[in-house]
């Protein structure tokens, strides 16, 4: 075989065996195959695509690349859950304990932030002490005695992803649904779960941005995960405005906590009950959605999700009194409020351009190799629905520099629409994707 045939065959419009993908990503992870032959097959890929079939052999060629996670030593379905990204988005914090409280072994791999989006490894590190890298060792004797372990990425894993990320990123081919699909996917296989609930973020402050490219985006994945014989569902929800009204690490651990303790946005507590629903439902829980919400509803109000979240951060060295002493968690200098100019009510809340303004305070990562404050960040105060008036607090800004707070105040100002009518309010799932098809949500 040689790299040039392949890379032919595909910008062709050919269809690849499993050998030829094979060939191509296990040559590119040991260097045989050059940067410049791997850049014009994701470039052929980019134009020609990859039918289900193909997407699934170089996923799973992929996932191979490096460890695999062996999770086969805690008791359970292990379901993992992934959220595509998207601003304001700390489900996982809730999520995972929810879970964990109705009997599911969550064994979560988690990542860091990124442009406009956050990572749930920066938010968990707002809470002193919190280690997110455990043994392999460690992080199964967590979750089978408290059955929750979040942590970062252990070992060599999916390698072939990692360098053909960095290759995609610099030659114009990361917006591909197979390239996508695979990239996230071969990391969701490597993990070891037995299911994965996937939440595909649609909007203004999403990777895709209309409902048809998240549907594509989520059939794709519900594909692959079925095709390697893991049970995946796939939520598509809103990012048209941002996730509750935290942005930025320290204050989303708080509306989590808020969450967990049943006095949290009501967005956020409704995305994480559903997403945990399907969860205990793959996990064998529950046999069906109603008993899976009762259930979820009275961990919440009974306080075992709180406890689990309790258990989960002393189990990974973290000062678990800040649960109930927010002061214990880092505070921003300042305060600044963003005052409407406009009166009316919100219309639109651009979720990319607060999750920029939260970078440019330092909640977030412009490139890799920043560093964050933790502290830092933006409260909505106001969301879309609400009625304003000129003047009115729109945005709390959380900042540890005036210099920076002046100009996220200019881009949090630019993100508010307004109109004279009260606008329709989205539901917040669209679809939900599975095996047997695309489905409008129906809330139950
Ligand atoms: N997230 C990933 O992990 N991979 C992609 O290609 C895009 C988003």
């Amino acid at each position: 075989m040689r790299p040039y045939d392949i890379i032919l065959k595909k910008r062709n419009g050919g269809t690849l065996s499993r050998e030829e993908i094979e060939f191509m990503v296990s040559g590119y992870v040991t260097g045989e195959i050059k940067d410049y032959q791997m850049a014009a097959f994701l470039m052929a890929v980019y134009f020609k695509s990859m039918n289900a079939q193909e997407t699934l052999y170089l996923t799973e060629t992929m996932a191979k690349s490096g460890d695999m996670v062996d999770l086969s030593k805690i008791e359970g379905i292990k379901v993992d859950k992934h959220s595509s990204g998207g601003v304001g988005d700390k489900t996982t914090l809730v999520v995972a304990p929810l879970c964990a409280a109705c009997g599911v072994p969550v064994a979560k791999m988690s990542g860091r932030g990124l442009g406009h989006t956050g990572g749930t490894l920066d938010k968990l590190e707002a809470i002193s002490g919190f280690q997110i890298n455990l043994s392999s060792e460690q992080f199964i004797n967590n979750v089978n005695k408290y059955k929750i372990a979040v942590v970062g990425q252990t070992g060599n894993l999916v390698p072939a992803d990692k360098k053909m990320y960095a290759l995609r990123d610099s030659t114009g081919t990361v917006d591909s649904i197979p390239l996508i699909a695979s990239s996230i996917m071969s990391k969701k296989l490597a993990g070891g779960a037995d299911a994965i609930v996937l939440d595909v973020k649609t909007g203004s402050g999403a990777f895709m941005q209309t409902p048809q490219e998240a549907i594509a985006l989520a059939r794709s994945m519900v594909e692959i995960g079925t095709g390697a014989k893991r049970q995946t569902i796939a939520l598509i929800t809103d990012m048209d405005q941002p996730l509750g009204r935290a942005i930025g690490n320290s204050i989303e651990v708080i509306e989590a906590i808020d969450t967990l303790r049943g006095r949290g946005p009501s967005d956020l507590e409704e995305l994480a009950i559903e997403i945990s629903s399907h969860m205990l439902i793959c996990g064998n829980i529950c046999g069906n959605y109603k008993d899976a919400k009762a259930m979820l509803l009275s961990a919440l109000d009974s306080g075992m999700a709180l406890n689990k979240f309790k258990n989960m951060i002393e189990a990974q060295g973290g000062d678990s009194s800040a649960v109930d002493d927010y002061d214990k968690l880092p505070k921003a200098k300042f305060k600044v409020e963003v005052l409407a100019t406009h009166e009316g009510y919100v219309e639109k809340i651009n979720a990319m351009e607060i999750g920029n303004a939260a970078m440019i305070l330092g909640a977030g990562r412009a490139t890799k190799e920043d560093t964050i404050d933790p502290a830092v960040g933006v409260i909505l105060e106001k969301k879309i629905g609400d009625y304003v008036e000129s003047g009115t607090k729109i945005v709390t800004i959380h900042a540890n520099d005036m210099g920076l707070a002046k100009i996220a105040y200019d881009r949090l100002l630019s993100a508010y629409a307004f109109t004279s009518r009260m606008p329709k309010i989205q539901s917040l799932i669209h679809y939900i994707v599975n095996s047997q098809g695309v489905f409008t949500y129906e809330y139950k």
